[in-house]
């Protein structure tokens, strides 16, 4: 495949794993037309990037090859392919009433604990069968495609029971196989404590019963997963409880990717971070010893916008998070209290509420998205030898995707997943 002609392309990176936003932007390398020389995306038949250069030195080098297919992008511009970092969307029974009890003041603990929010949404999803489960996600990953996401973080957790997690991890495989989006799967049977149980009966069922089935699927073959996730906060799993749940995650070869410190200051951040964690999310309650903690752990803040937002959370320390030098990425957060698919209007809203640049959130939800998932040597940067996952943007400069918000079906002119237009 040839991308010929490109106004802007922005690679991203240029030559490292990781984006440290914040130290230095120079990572962010951005090759632009001068004159009449327009920029050239090389992808092999295997996917991946080839070569990314200025049209005539392309010309010179390629000028001989025949490619399956050309895309002219004159006028456009082409960034990767967006990650989104944390999603649940594995669910039945939205929970539209929910969000007018919020609106007239109830709190997101208020709910939980009148049985509805996760508890909701644990009883539609234990009673749908597999295929309805597979017919929603399917519907939701095609949308977050049509939005720019060629990779997500999707997390289990509306089952709270071994059957009802392994279900919702099943149909997470039966989209990996089926869909072009890639997924990378988390079990977080401690999103909540299932009802008529304490917390303790709840890790010990974690711990002793549902990680043990996973993992023996997981050695059959029968399911891929590849991080866990615990809602560590105050009235939840607390910070004894996260600690014995994630140990075992780590001993069944699983990476940590927590929600932690969103509702209160837990220490969560402190915990993940002591543990090696890949990611934390929410932290809009991280204190600045859990900061330094992940910064020098190398732990990833990914930052929930959408969530802060609707819940009226307290704004979570971006700035300072960037300048300690923690990786800063995005997730939608899409789930059943905060519905959104969009990972664009995610990366607005980030540079608003977060105050972060829109070079910030391009890093954040690309190559740091990337690190959070354990991808970032393969994905996340349009750079030779990783795979070709690219957005075409119709406009002449590549922040209008983010800059307008809410339609992207109008800029978003094609969306390439391995090298193949999905
Ligand atoms: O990321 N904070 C915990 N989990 C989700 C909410 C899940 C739900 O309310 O269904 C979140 O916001
Ligand atoms: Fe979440």
């Amino acid at each position: 495949l040839l991308v010929k002609n490109a106004k802007q392309v922005v690679q991203v990176c240029d030559g490292g794993e990781t984006c440290l936003i914040g130290d230095s932007m120079k990572s962010l390398a951005l090759i632009q037309q001068n004159n009449e020389d327009g920029v050239d995306i090389v992808v092999g038949r295997d996917g991946t990037i080839v070569a990314v250069d200025h049209s005539s030195e392309i010309q010179k080098k390629y000028g001989a090859c025949e490619f399956d297919q050309t895309l002219d992008a004159t006028n456009m511009c082409v960034i990767p392919g967006l990650i989104d970092g944390h999603t649940h969307p594995v669910w039945a029974g939205d929970r539209v009433h929910e969000f007018s009890m919020k609106l007239a003041g109830a709190s997101y603990m208020d709910v939980h604990k009148a049985g509805g929010g996760i508890h909701f949404t644990v009883n539609h999803t234990r009673n749908a069968t597999e295929d309805d489960l597979y017919d929603l996600l399917r519907a939701r990953l095609q949308s977050m495609l049509r939005c720019g996401t060629t990779t997500v973080e999707c997390k289990s957790g509306y089952g709270l029971d071994a059957e009802t997690e392994i279900k919702m991890l099943r149909v997470l495989e039966r989209a990996k196989r089926e869909l072009p989006i890639e997924i990378s799967s988390t079990y977080c049977g401690a999103h909540a404590v299932p009802k008529g149980m304490t917390v303790k009966e709840a890790t010990l069922d974690v711990i002793e019963v549902q990680l043990p089935r996973i993992q023996d699927l997981m050695s059959k073959g029968e399911l891929q997963v590849e991080n866990i996730d615990v809602f560590c906060d105050k009235g939840l799993f607390e910070t004894e409880e996260t600690k014995s749940i994630l140990e075992a995650g780590v001993r069944a070869g699983l990476a940590i990717n927590i929600h932690g410190d969103e509702l209160h200051y837990v220490k969560a951040a402190e915990l993940a971070a002591s543990l090696g964690a890949r990611a934390v999310s929410h932290l809009e309650e991280v204190s600045d010893a859990g900061i330094k903690a992940m910064a020098e752990a190398g732990s990833v803040a990914v930052l929930l916008p959408t969530t802060a937002y609707i819940l009226r959370l307290k704004t979570p320390p971006a700035r300072q998070m960037i300048s300690e030098g923690v990786a800063v990425a995005l997730g939608s957060d899409f789930n059943p209290n905060a519905y959104c698919l969009s990972m664009p209007l995610t990366m607005h809203m980030a540079c608003v509420t977060f105050r972060m640049s829109l070079e910030e959130v391009l890093a954040a939800a690309t190559i740091n998205a990337a690190k959070s998932i354990g991808r970032a040597a393969t994905h996340g940067s349009l750079e030779v030898r990783k795979v070709a996952d690219m957005l075409i943007i119709n406009a002449p400069r590549w922040e209008h995707f983010i800059y307008q918000m809410g339609c992207h079906q109008e800029l978003l002119k094609m969306v390439i997943k391995r090298g193949e237009i999905v």
